[in-house]
């Protein structure tokens, strides 16, 4: 079966550059009425991919994933044909393919558009997944306040259901395969990969010690396999168009289009389809509109990415793993935020680690007793302006003893804008040592 031609014009204005290959796939068909039904879908080739997906057969599908370049958009960056590649063949037991829509990381909105406005574009490129990796049953874990995005995909999937496109011998390929969305209850800590297999097996949502690794033993002690939201549709779009189309975008080691997210106070935040390695300053200013007041920060990927300083140079650095990385932070789920001239570093700081002491599961000292006990009081003390010499140092030795310590990333993530606010805005610190809280004032902080 050929590939179709990729759709050569723009239907929304956000996707940069004049090359013709950099047009929206993933957010297509985004704010189109009547985009969520099957009827729609399908006027749109819908489930071509799937299609070309049975041709193949499933150890060209994940040859095909590996040669595109596609990587994990869930933030880790795995490079998702190696991540299938790793399901054991003929052991005779159920696989399972699940689909972490639990988007809980701030700053990070991209799955719920594509879940509510485009599900069936999930759904085939969870068949796809499924039919390499021989699984016969995938569930959508989906963040438990994205109430109209679960609906919409339960709509969605009666509609494959009812037109064989889910069940028994899907388009008579001999393939069967199901779906379920599972609603989660609201917890950060249920993205984590087996925190979130805990979680859906009904247990308590704490991480699972590795190995055995979820291709091994993952959801019911079955062969897993989990990726995000972004990284089943982009699966969608190399069956539809080659992993060659998708490999010629982006850069060397990042290759294809992104989802990026912005919010903050810019003209116009929202979520934009761009290739890998465009520069922060394009996304900030030609298609989010630029600041509408003075901005001191960045956070390029999520709060658990580390703060990058506002300035020329930052904004030429290309949005894409390499880049970020060597600039100090990193691309993780690329939901950029703009922090304020006229916010305190320290108390936007005492924002995120507040965030993450009260979602930590409890499950490792670390992270219980240094994040969600000290750290969080810690903050307290300065952000409310009763600091005293010697606490930013006392911060750093307990970040030396929480940092690559604790049981899954969820500590890791808070360190990242911890020790970079530190690094970057000693002088804040050094000031709310003193009892003086710079940039503070001019905006309310929900009180802890
Ligand atoms: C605390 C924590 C929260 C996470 N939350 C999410 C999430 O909401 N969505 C997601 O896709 N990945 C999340 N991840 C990453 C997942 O563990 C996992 O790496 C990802 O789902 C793999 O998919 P990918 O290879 O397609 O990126 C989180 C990780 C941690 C440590």
């Amino acid at each position: 079966m050929t590939a179709p031609a990729p759709p050569v014009t723009p239907r929304r204005p956000i996707v940069s550059g004049t090359d013709p290959r950099f047009v929206p796939t993933l957010y297509a068909h985004v704010g189109q009425g009547g985009s969520h039904t099957l009827e729609y879908y399908l006027r749109h080739d819908g489930y071509m991919g799937f299609k070309r997906a049975v041709a193949m057969g499933p150890d060209t599908v994940i040859d095909e994933i590996k040669k595109s370049g596609l990587r994990g958009r869930g933030g880790a960056g795995f490079a998702t044909g190696l991540k299938w590649s790793f399901m054991p063949l003929k052991d005779g037991r159920q696989h399972i393919v699940l689909c972490n829509a639990d988007e809980s990381e701030p700053g990070t909105f991209k799955d719920r558009y594509l879940m509510s406005e485009d599900p069936h574009q999930l759904i085939e490129g969870m068949l796809i997944g499924g039919f390499a990796m021989r699984a016969s049953l995938g569930y959508i874990y989906i963040r438990g306040e994205y109430v109209h995005a679960a609906e919409r995909l339960w709509a969605a999937i009666h509609e494959a259901r009812a037109n064989g496109l889910l069940g028994k011998n899907i388009l008579g390929s001999g393939f069967d395969f199901d779906l379920q969305v599972h609603r989660g209850a609201g917890a950060y800590i249920c993205g984590e990969e087996t925190a979130l297999m805990n979680s859906l097996e009904g247990l308590r949502a704490n991480p699972r010690l590795k190995p055995p690794f979820p291709a091994a033993a993952g959801l019911y002690g079955l062969p897993t396999t989990i990726n995000n939201v972004e990284t089943f549709c982009a699966a969608t779009h190399i069956m539809n168009y080659g992993a060659d189309w998708h490999a010629g975008m982006g850069t060397e080691k990042s290759r294809g289009m992104k989802l990026f997210q912005i919010s903050g106070p810019v003209k116009r935040p929202g979520v934009y389809e761009l290739p890998l390695g465009t520069p922060l300053r394009e996304l900030v200013y030609d298609w989010a509109g630029g600041p509408t007041e003075g901005i001191k920060a960045i956070i390029p990927g999520g709060i658990s990415c580390q703060l990058l300083k506002w300035s020329d140079q930052v904004l030429g650095t290309p949005m894409d793993y390499e880049s970020l990385a060597a600039a100090g932070s990193s691309l993780g789920t690329a939901g950029v935020t703009l922090i304020p001239a006229s916010a305190s570093i320290v108390q936007t700081t005492w924002n995120a680690v507040r965030f993450y002491g009260h979602e930590s599961c409890g499950k490792c000292t670390p992270c219980r007793e240094g994040i969600s006990g000290w750290m969080v009081k810690m903050y307290e003390k300065l952000g409310r302006g009763h600091g005293q010499p010697g606490d930013t140092q006392l911060i750093l030795d307990m970040a030396d003893n929480i940092g690559g310590r604790s049981f899954c990333a969820l500590a890791d993530a808070c360190m990242g804008p911890v020790l970079s606010s530190i690094k970057l805005f000693r002088e804040e610190y050094d000031a709310a040592e003193r009892g003086e809280l710079i940039g503070a004032g001019t905006r309310r902080w929900r009180d802890g």
